[in-house]
């Protein structure tokens, strides 16, 4: 097991919010109270008992407490299924697009724009009162053909083109955006297989965030990129670009790590990758958090899993700097998993039938110790 999973605590966890406690004190029994002469009442002696944790925890409410924003990935087209829709309304204080607001929707044709179901989504935040994050700008995956086919001088305008029209469009509304996404292959090197790579060569990436911020002074702007959890040759590969970005006066502010992993093999070095980003001077994120396990799923796999979501939880509330948590999906019954990832799936916090998993307990558990050294 690796340094970065802490074993659960054997009590329920203290809750150090006034509102998390709330339940349990109205729940407190009058025998409890003092009376009027001042001498204690009888009944139990709580005194040393555990604080428990809510009965009904609400997990944007708890970590509120830790500025920590907890996202979810929310496909549109199921906020009208009643169930979905309550947990993203109770539990999140921020939402993603899990694929509305990307390019072969955004603007399938040249100049062709349809932002209907990004709208929808940033109605629902706006009424809903979350934050509403940006993804994704440049991809080149879920990217139309008629992009990939063009000469360098057309693809560098209907990238910039692309960037600039979708950040405007959303400006005042998407507080963030995952302006560049997955650039860096395994080695740490540029994405071989990117037609922005191919056709216009390293400057894209520059070129994309600046572009942005012309067109939204205000967003924040940030490199998105999987298997960069731990310090490994990739996330090196991301480090060094950050850094060069950095060094150019590029306007980059965020780092999302998307942390898609798989149950039980969680690098060991999450918190210090983290870290280093921020010592950097960017904010960082885990912006597409699951945890996949092989299905059929069996109880230990379903509590090892329940152990990694507390660890990367505890893993970015020890980073200041860490600002988010973003699980990529609602329930297992519509993840992403089992279509991509051959044998496994079950990785979401919600089960099928939209039960809770241990994987909740236990993230509610953690969030709930809120960043070590810090009072709410
Ligand atoms: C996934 C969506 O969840 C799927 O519905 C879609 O078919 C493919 O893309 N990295 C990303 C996300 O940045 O946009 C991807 O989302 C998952 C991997």
């Amino acid at each position: 097991m690796s340094p970065a999973v802490s074993p659960r605590p054997a009590r329920p966890v203290r809750f150090r919010r006034a509102a998390a406690l709330l339940p349990l004190l109205l729940a407190l029994p009058l025998a409890a109270c003092s009376g009027d002469d001042g001498d204690p009442a009888p009944g139990p002696d709580t005194s040393s008992a555990p604080v428990q944790a809510p009965l009904d925890p609400v997990l944007a409410e708890i970590a509120g407490g830790s500025a920590l924003d907890i996202g979810f990935a929310v496909a549109t087209e199921r906020l009208d299924e009643p169930e979905y829709r309550e947990i993203v309304d109770k539990h999140a204080s921020l939402v993603v697009a899990e694929n509305v607001m990307k390019w072969e929707t955004t603007e399938a044709a040249d100049d062709a724009w349809d932002f209907a179901e990004g709208d929808r989504l940033a109605e629902y935040a706006r009424t809903t009162g979350k934050k509403l994050y940006g993804h994704t700008l440049v991809w080149h995956s879920q990217l139309p053909a008629w992009v990939k086919s063009l000469d360098a001088d057309a693809m560098q305008e209907a990238m910039e083109d692309h960037v600039r029209t979708q950040a405007e469009h959303f400006k005042g509304q998407a507080f963030a955006w995952d302006v560049v996404n997955e650039a860096i292959d395994e080695d740490g090197s540029r994405r071989s297989d990117s037609p922005f790579q191919q056709t216009l060569g390293d400057g894209y990436i520059a070129d994309a965030f600046r572009v942005a911020h012309e067109a939204d002074p205000d967003a924040q702007l940030c490199y998105n990129d999987y298997d960069i959890e731990g310090i490994n040759a990739k996330s090196d590969g991301v480090y060094a670009l950050v850094e060069d970005l950095l060094a150019d006066d590029v306007p980059i502010h965020c780092l999302g790590i998307q942390g898609h992993l798989t149950a039980g093999k969680l690098p060991d070095d999450l918190q210090a990758n983290i870290q280093r980003f921020v010592d950097l001077g960017l904010t960082v994120r885990v912006t597409e958090l699951d945890i996949r396990v092989e299905t059929p799923a069996s109880e230990e796999a379903l509590a090892q899993q329940a152990e990694d979501y507390a660890s990367v939880a505890t893993a970015c509330l020890a980073v200041e700097g860490c600002l988010g948590l973003t699980v990529w999906g609602v329930t297992d019954r519509y993840s992403w998993i089992p279509m991509w990832f051959e044998g496994f799936g079950d990785a979401l916090l919600w089960d099928a039938d939209y039960e809770t998993k241990p994987a909740f307990d236990s993230l509610v558990e953690a969030v709930g110790k809120g960043r070590p050294g810090r009072t709410a």
